[in-house]
């Protein structure tokens, strides 16, 4: 009975793995995703196959585990943040596709509020920015452009929620309309200092209070899967945004702590606490969880829009690999890029800069440039963003950071890791088990049910399997930087 089962919802596939007591992994599944990008600047997903995908692994996981209902303590859901799921509450059936954060068909609408609303004000509520980052632009939208949600919100049919919402009704069979306040401080329609929709917004965007989902703490009792679906019912005790489960399965408890996660973008985390602190250098302050044990906590976020997705356009769009884990081998095939610089705004620039119309850019190409040097151009890019998003983060840290923890995808890339630890000047810590996002949805679980007391009881899982030092000079690092930055400036439409 001591068996976790997380739930990791995610942009690119959907996964299921069960971790004991001792956060050893004893069984996971995974199916892709189906992305659609009909229109420029559209990306979207079928929040059916989302659940379908999401039942189907974690009944495999559990086959695969030998496992029964009653062998799982409790389950943890951690999910892709701010993609926007509406469906009819009666029959339970999306009426739109999601749409998936990366989503950028809002930019004009975010344009238009920005001129007639205090983006100040909407900062120091939610934490957020006018982006078409967020769910509240993509409600908005579905709202004003399917007149049939219109409708089924006035006659309060409607659901809204973010992608923990939607799981979580298809678990209950429709018993429960939730939201944990992890994913609810990424819909910009959430205050953050009460964790309650903020009724000016509501009114504001035109959005009727009918459509949403009740706020909850991330860890505890959600509800309880419906009978059937994985057997017996077993007890859902954790709902919480994937980066903020990577925080938590990355042992950062505690204020000052940073995490980056190197998935289809990068996010990196550092916990304030339970103060809430607002940058002064274009970062975002998030809900990090609520524990049954502690008050809110929170956190500072800079999120960057494309990183493991540069590889999969190296892949998908150049055709110069055929598969992600190729550029690794390509790109020490040079000692360096000779110039070649990669600003990869392909959907917009995210944290620190904040440009949604600014475009993707090679820079420095000569007639020697080859694939070589664009896939270590590629590689440097996402390391080139992360280091401007730390450097913001020192700036508003009351305490310089002194390591970074790392996870994800391209974290198995040691030479990303290293060129990091670099260009940060800070070690580059990466953990034996890199499934943090999974991880810190099952402990947060755990704590949920009780199997925990408290999250001393759990620190101790997080163990290092390298540390990357970093050895560049001073000024092969500034000349980096400079030649890095100067591309940027050329791809930026804002200053
Ligand atoms: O904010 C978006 C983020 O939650 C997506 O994460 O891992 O699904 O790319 P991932």
């Amino acid at each position: 009975m001591d068996y976790l089962l997380a739930l990791d919802q995610g942009t690119t596939s959907s996964r299921a793995i069960i971790f004991d007591s001792k956060g050893r992994v004893k069984a996971s599944a995974q199916r892709e995703i189906t992305i659609r990008t009909p229109h420029p600047g559209w990306v979207e997903q079928d929040a059916q196959e989302l659940w379908n995908t999401q039942i189907g692994v974690a009944q495999q996981a559990m086959a695969a585990a030998g496992l029964l209902a009653q062998d799982i303590a409790a389950i943890g859901l951690t999910n892709q943040r701010e993609t926007t799921v509406v469906w009819h509450k009666k029959t339970g059936k999306p009426v739109a596709p999601a749409i998936v954060w990366q989503d950028r068909r809002t930019a004009e609408w975010c344009e238009q509020q920005r001129k007639q609303m205090d983006e100040h004000q909407l900062c120091k509520k939610t934490g957020l920015r006018l982006d078409p980052y967020f769910s509240a632009g993509k409600l908005v939208w579905i709202l004003e452009n399917l007149p049939e949600a219109r409708a089924l919100a006035d006659a309060g049919n409607l659901a809204f929620g973010t992608v923990d919402s939607w799981l979580i009704w298809n678990l209950t069979r429709g018993e429960q309309h939730v939201i944990d306040m992890s994913n609810a401080s990424r819909t910009l329609l959430m205050n953050i200092q009460t964790q309650t929709w903020d009724e000016e917004l509501l009114d504001y965007f035109n959005i009727p209070a009918s459509v949403l989902p009740t706020i909850m703490p991330s860890g505890g009792l959600i509800g309880y899967t419906a009978d059937g679906l994985l057997g017996r019912k077993v007890p859902i005790c954790a709902a919480i945004g994937d980066q903020q489960a990577a925080l938590f399965g990355q042992g950062c408890f505690n204020a000052g702590l940073a995490k980056n996660t190197y998935g289809t973008g990068c996010f990196m985390l550092m916990n304030t606490g339970s103060e809430l602190k607002y940058s002064q250098h274009q970062l975002l302050s998030t809900l990090a969880w609520q524990t049954p044990q502690q008050s809110p906590q929170y956190a500072l976020e800079g999120s960057v829009f494309m990183a493991g997705a540069i590889v999969q356009w190296l892949r998908d769009g150049l055709g110069i690999i055929r598969q992600s884990n190729e550029v690794e081998a390509l790109a020490r095939q040079v000692k360096d890029t000779d110039g070649v610089v990669l600003v990869p705004a392909f959907t917009g620039l995210g944290a620190p800069y904040w440009d949604s119309e600014a475009r993707a850019m090679l820079t420095g190409m000569t007639r020697g440039t080859n694939r070589c040097h664009i896939a270590r151009a590629a590689l440097e890019s996402i390391a080139f963003q992360v280091a401007d998003v730390l450097v913001a983060m020192q700036q508003d840290a009351p305490t310089p950071l002194t390591e970074l923890r790392v996870d994800g995808g391209a974290c198995c890339n040691d030479m990303l890791m290293q060129f990091q630890a670099d260009l940060l000047g800070v070690p580059v810590l990466r953990p034996k088990l890199q499934e943090t996002t999974a991880l810190g949805a099952a402990l947060m679980a755990g704590l949920g049910v009780g199997l925990f007391g408290c999250t001393r009881d759990i620190e101790h899982l997080w163990q290092l399997d390298r540390s990357f030092e970093p050895s560049m000079n001073d000024d092969e690092r500034q000349q980096h930087l400079y030649q890095w930055h100067q591309a940027v400036s050329k791809a930026r439409t804002t200053m």
